[in-house]
């Protein structure tokens, strides 16, 4: 038997169920936010992703899937969904020709090569947002409030926000350079990939996931001792504005994050409930004012965050958060010989186009096993099409909670159903 690949995962089901209404919120409150709907590929040239997640991440140095094409150009699944929104933002010049800033947000899968785990996927679902053209501190407590707002809407109480800041291209060098100094008498101490990244980019030394625990870890200088100024007062407003819209969050100033192309504001959303496993970073994001110009664009600021899906539909369930999901349909029709089906399939499409959810029996079923067949829908009304309705016009119908029969013209069932469904 074939089976699906390692770190894939098949929807079905009443998780499809949640999922699709948790789909439906995102929706719902990115309209209310005024973003616009990106959709770009899920393969692009692999130099979009070297060039704009960083060549020294864990993303791009263990955990892209690469391919040729056949006309031998390199191609990369995407390993998140920054990337291709800039790149479409440049592209396309939004810069000239949109409403600034430019508010997008996306949905879909994503691709790592990782080692699975619960919580860890090879394909896994995004959704995100990102904001180009105001380097104004309200676009960064916007983008964390989407998150915090969309689990409120959910009921998903356990969360907790944290939040950092990197500073501005000066802050950074000046701790970078800080960052060097410190870890050089302490090299040989840290793993391979660490002695790597001290060459070409020591922040990522703070993210690595194998020396996390030494001490020399802990003691390592803060990004907020390197702030200048105009950094230190960004983050100020910042966490105003958090404040003002009774956000509540930690300042955590180990946070550095993943990817390389973050300046100013850091941030991730945690869930913090207690044995919710290891991977349980539910989205995560910040400023990223260089991103722009290093894929070619005109120099433009931009803000953004990405939400892992599963993690997301994970924490719903281990908090036990219920969802208005529908349960039971409206109709169930049943054909009472060969002759019936057609005048039945022609009801059946009369009902689905009034917004009626309806079943026919597709599979020759007595009448008893049908009714039996329309409890397991739980169906609120049955319609039985006999060789005197189909020729009538006059409908059979049985409300199948009250047990009370009707018969309905055609032309009324309509008005009818309209009228009786909520019994
Ligand atoms: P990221 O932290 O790499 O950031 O991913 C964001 C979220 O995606 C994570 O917090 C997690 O919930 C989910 N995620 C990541 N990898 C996996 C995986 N292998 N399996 C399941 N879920 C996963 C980004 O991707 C940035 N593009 C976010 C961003 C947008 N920053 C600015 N704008």
């Amino acid at each position: 038997m074939i089976q699906k690949a390692k770190g894939t995962y098949d929807i079905y089901g009443d998780y499809g169920k949640r999922l699709l209404y948790v789909e439906e919120l995102i929706e719902g409150l990115m309209e209310k936010y005024n973003y616009e709907y990106f959709r770009t590929p899920i393969f692009e040239s692999s130099s979009l992703f070297h060039r704009g997640v960083g060549d020294t991440t864990d993303i791009v140095t263990k955990e892209t899937y690469d391919f040729k094409d056949r006309g031998d150009r390199d191609l990369t699944l995407r390993p998140e969904g920054t990337a291709g929104i800039v790149r479409s933002y440049i592209e396309n010049k939004m810069y000239g020709n949109h409403n600034i800033p430019v508010k997008a947000w996306y949905y879909g899968p994503m691709f790592r090569y990782e080692r699975p785990q619960s919580g860890r996927y090879r394909e896994f679902y995004q959704f995100g947002v990102e904001a180009f053209g105001s380097s104004d501190a309200l676009m960064d407590a916007e983008i964390i409030s989407i998150p915090v707002n969309l689990y409120k809407l959910l009921g998903l109480k356990g969360i907790k926000v944290n939040i950092n800041t990197l500073g501005d291209n000066e802050s950074r060098n000046n701790y970078r350079n800080a960052l060097i100094e410190y870890f050089k008498p302490y090299i040989n101490d840290l793993c391979e990939d660490c002695q790597e990244r001290y060459n070409k980019n020591p922040l990522r030394i703070l993210d690595c996931k194998v020396d996390h625990n030494l001490d020399v870890m802990k003691n390592a200088p803060r990004t907020i001792d390197y702030l200048n100024e105009t950094s230190k007062e960004h983050f100020e407003n910042v966490k105003k504005y958090l404040d003002s819209m009774n956000i509540d969050y930690e300042i955590n100033t180990n946070l550095v994050r993943g990817l390389d192309y973050y300046t100013h504001t850091v941030f991730e959303v945690e869930a913090s409930v207690e044995g919710f496993g290891s991977q349980n970073v539910l989205c995560g994001g910040g400023r990223y004012d260089n991103l722009v110009e290093t894929l070619d664009g005109p120099k433009t600021s931009g803000v953004g965050f990405a939400m892992g899906m599963e993690r997301l539909m994970t924490a719903l369930e281990y908090e036990n958060v219920e969802m208005p999901l529908i349960d039971g349909i409206d109709c169930y029709v049943i054909p009472m010989s060969e002759n019936e089906k057609d005048y039945a399939m022609h009801i059946c499409g009369d009902l689905r186009l009034n917004g009626f959810i309806t079943e026919i029996d597709y599979n020759n079923r007595n009448l008893k096993n049908n009714f039996k067949n329309a409890d397991k829908f739980n169906s609120k009304f049955i319609i039985i099409i006999g060789e005197q309705e189909k020729d009538s016009g006059i409908l059979t119908i049985k409300n199948n909670g009250a047990k009370e029969e009707y018969k309905i013209s055609h032309d009324e069932l309509i008005d009818f159903l309209d009228e009786n469904m909520g019994e």
